[in-house]
């Protein structure tokens, strides 16, 4: 087994870096849940306490992985323990990279699913299926696709297929090259659609429906998304960061870098809501539908909108490479470790891994197509789960995210010996103190609280 450092890869330049874990960080997070987590929640308002939990929770968080990876150079379960054994601390103290190591490849296996319903729905909107359908028929299409196990089999093996081969090829010309194309294409074609739809739709109403907060609006569940969604859009407690850390040189600043990717995730985040509901709103659609937004609502637009066909297409495109750039970086980690730990080669590991990811994915594929193996009946923390993809959509995102994101807190900022991660960081004095402060304090006592509401202790 590994004590000494593996990954010997470096980034090209800080560019190259700020790029992949953008490219990482943005997904179906930000063009599929962000817009209609927000409209479910209020616009504005949500948005405010969104920015608030990035920059005062995702960024230290996000700066925590970053220095475990880069002073650890492994993967993540082995750069935990070294630092642990640095230290002089608990071995459990590795559970930090094992576990959220699993919590981003179990997040991955309904990811891809999710993922290739963009994939179809590319194939769909190019073939004109959407065009002059009505809300009765594009239901029926959604409903049709997901419920179709031979379909997502089909569209999610083609997916993993592409990733295995990416990840497959290496770190340089498999990760660093594909993430050098497919990201300014994916913002190209983000930002080309944000002008057309403001062109048009109804560019005013969603101005007013995204800046303006109405605070009256807010409730502590909103908060308490708002916080989920934090960690879940940048990527964190998934061993990605972590991963993407010990790729870092040893003078890349990790302040600045980090920021910076808060900034452009968040950016993104924003030019898809600025995209999507002028949409909604122009044409006289509803922007609280929930997850159906952007595979049932948005649709609609594109049925009536002048160049429909084409512009739905394109959108679909552009989340399909949205995703599927987080979806690499996942791969990335876990075949990374598997080089590690087996000491087998990168297409070994790359193919392993994906064989695997395509078994599990398909408990969400039967869980949406209805098969009997897959429905479930557990209430496990006051919620109440009917399917597989339920129980493993819950488990993550509600639970394993924010104890990752806790423990990732107190490892950097309590068990690590405070001289070795400023050592590490590199920064003034006081913007370690700052850093310090963040993951002692205000992430775990902010987790902790999200933590009981969610579960009922404190509601
Ligand atoms: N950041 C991704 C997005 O916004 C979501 C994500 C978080 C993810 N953790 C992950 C994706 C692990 C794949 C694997 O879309």
């Amino acid at each position: 087994m590994t004590t000494k450092p593996a990954i010997s890869s470096r980034w090209n330049s800080r560019f190259s870096f700020i790029l992949a874990a953008t490219a990482a960080a943005v997904g179906l997070g930000n063009i599929w849940k962000f817009p209609y987590i927000m409209g479910e929640n209020g616009g504005g308002a949500f948005i405010v306490v969104y920015l608030i939990c990035i920059f005062t929770l995702g960024v230290p968080v996000l700066m925590g992985e970053l220095l475990i990876g880069r002073r650890g150079r492994n993967s993540p379960g082995y750069a935990a323990r070294n630092l642990a054994a640095e230290s002089r601390r608990h071995p459990a103290w590795q559970l930090t990279g094992w576990v959220t190591m699993f919590t981003g490849f179990m997040i991955l296996t309904f990811y891809v699913v999710v993922a290739s319903w963009a994939f179809s729905y590319v194939v769909k909107s190019a073939q004109g299926q959407f065009h002059q359908a009505d809300s009765e028929a594009i239901t029926q299409i959604f409903r049709g696709m997901a419920g179709s196990a031979s379909e997502m089999l089909l569209f999610t093996a083609l997916l993993v297929i592409a990733t295995a081969v990416v990840v497959g090829k290496g770190f340089k010309h498999g990760l660093e090259r594909t993430v050098r194309w497919a990201m300014p294409v994916m913002l190209v074609l983000l930002v080309g659609l944000a002008f057309y739809s403001a062109l048009v739709g109804d560019f005013a109403s969603a101005v007013n429906f995204m800046f303006k907060p109405d605070f009256s609006e807010l409730t502590m569940s909103t908060v308490l998304i708002a916080l989920g969604h934090a960690f879940f859009t940048l990527s964190l407690a998934s061993g990605v960061m972590m991963m993407y850390g010990a790729y870092l040189p040893t003078n890349t600043s990790i302040v600045g870098t980090s920021i910076w990717i808060a900034i452009a995730d968040t950016i993104v985040a924003l030019i898809a809501g600025l995209m999507i509901f002028p949409l909604v709103f122009g044409y006289g659609l509803v922007p609280g539908e929930g997850p159906g937004l952007i595979f049932q609502t948005l649709p609609l637009a594109f049925a009536s909108m002048p160049f429909g066909v084409f512009i739905g297409t394109v959108f679909f495109v552009m989340l399909l490479l949205a995703a599927f750039t987080s979806a690499i970086s996942m791969v990335e980690s876990i075949a990374a470790f598997t080089v590690e730990r087996f000491a087998v080669s990168r297409w070994t590991a790359a193919i392993s891994t994906c064989v695997v990811l395509f078994a599990l994915s398909m408990l969400t594929i039967f869980s949406f197509s209805g098969a009997g193996w897959t429905q479930v009946d557990i209430t496990f923390l006051g919620k109440h789960m009917t399917n597989l993809f339920e129980v493993i959509d819950h488990m993550t995102s509600n639970i394993l995210l924010p104890i990752g994101g806790l423990i990732i807190a107190l490892f950097t900022g309590w068990a690590i010996r405070s001289k070795f991660m400023a050592a590490e960081l590199q920064a003034a004095g006081w913007v370690f103190k700052l850093w310090q402060f963040a993951v002692r304090y205000i992430a775990p006592i902010a987790i902790t609280l999200v933590f009981l509401q969610l579960t009922g202790v404190l509601s």
